[in-house]
């Protein structure tokens, strides 16, 4: 197989690398800017670094094209090769989460079309390239675009779902939660420690180990049984003094933790819990 790929950045030239593993080839790269095409290329291996009209002389040659440019510039980059010649056998993905491969049709005749996304956050290229063969990849795309995405988790040894694009907006803002959220309690977390001295490289390690047991307990036995803690205990008394707590040193994130406390008091079932955080501990003002 020989691919040309639009846009690498972190997950393109991960993607490129991961892909030239596993036997394919990869004819050319194609960014904005001379520099980091070029350092993709670095990274992967192989390719040429086609200025914008070489890549549409050997758009062609490829089997796959890979558009992984942020999801601003899909589009756009489509459309810069919409009358490019292609022929029989000629596929069109990108890698968002949230967009459909809808967006790639805008009058280019490949043979099919798809989105390959990954539910990984991909902060650089040698993370990319650890944790993407872990990941599970999702497809949609058109009949013949579905099958040869198919074949190309298969070829990356890979699991993969295929999705519906009609659910790709909640699907993605999942993964958001999941992952960039997560991100921002545990900052949150560290600026609990900080505000009285006790952001400490020990007690951080100490909250990843906590997050990482978390984690595992709901890998095991699901999001209900994992939960311990004062929510789950129904001790309101510990809440109270979290709640004070809370409003002295770091009043912005009281609302956060109102907020949370509701919804883990949803996932108890305990009603009456739910009721003292809608209810007590509140704002001067509420
Ligand atoms: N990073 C993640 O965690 C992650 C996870 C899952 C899916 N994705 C998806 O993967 C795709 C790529 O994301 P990323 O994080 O790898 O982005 P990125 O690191 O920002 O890289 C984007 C690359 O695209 C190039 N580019 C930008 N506009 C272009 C254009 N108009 N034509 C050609 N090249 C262009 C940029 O280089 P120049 O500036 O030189 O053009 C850059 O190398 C997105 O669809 C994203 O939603 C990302």
């Amino acid at each position: 197989m020989k691919v040309i790929i639009i846009g690498a950045g972190r997950v393109g030239t991960a993607m490129g690398y991961l892909l030239k593993k596993s036997g394919v080839t990869i004819l050319g790269v194609y960014n904005r800017h001379v520099d980091s095409t070029r350092k993709a290329i670095a990274k992967i291996g192989e390719g040429k670094a086609f200025s914008r009209d070489e890549l549409l002389e050997n758009l062609e040659q490829a089997n796959l094209i890979m558009i992984t440019t942020p999801d601003s510039q899909i589009k756009k980059a489509a459309e810069m090769i919409a009358d490019a010649r292609f022929k029989t056998g000629n596929y069109l993905m990108h890698m968002s989460g949230l967009l459909a491969s809808d967006i790639l049709r805008v009058g280019t005749k490949a043979a099919g079309f798809f989105s390959f996304h990954p539910l990984q956050a991909v902060a650089n290229f040698a993370e990319g390239v650890r944790l993407l063969p872990q990941s599970v990849f999702t497809i949609e795309g058109d009949r013949r675009g579905e099958k040869f995405a198919a074949k190309l988790a298969g070829r990356l040894g890979v699991r993969y779902h295929f999705i519906d694009k009609r659910h790709k907006p909640l699907y993605h803002a999942a993964a958001v939660v999941a992952s960039n959220y997560l991100v921002t309690l545990i900052d949150t977390s560290y600026r609990f420690l900080r505000k009285v001295g006790l952001d400490k490289p020990e007690l951080r390690e100490g909250i990843l180990q906590l997050v990482k047991g978390t984690l595992s307990n709901i890998e095991k036995i699901g999001p209900e049984q994992a939960l311990t803690g004062p929510v789950v205990r129904g001790d309101f008394a510990t809440i109270e003094t979290h709640q004070r707590a809370i409003r002295e040193f770091l009043p912005d994130y009281y609302e956060l933790y109102q907020l949370l406390g509701r919804y883990t008091s949803d996932l108890t079932g305990n009603k009456e819990m739910k009721f003292k955080f809608e209810h007590s501990g509140g704002n001067d003002d509420e």
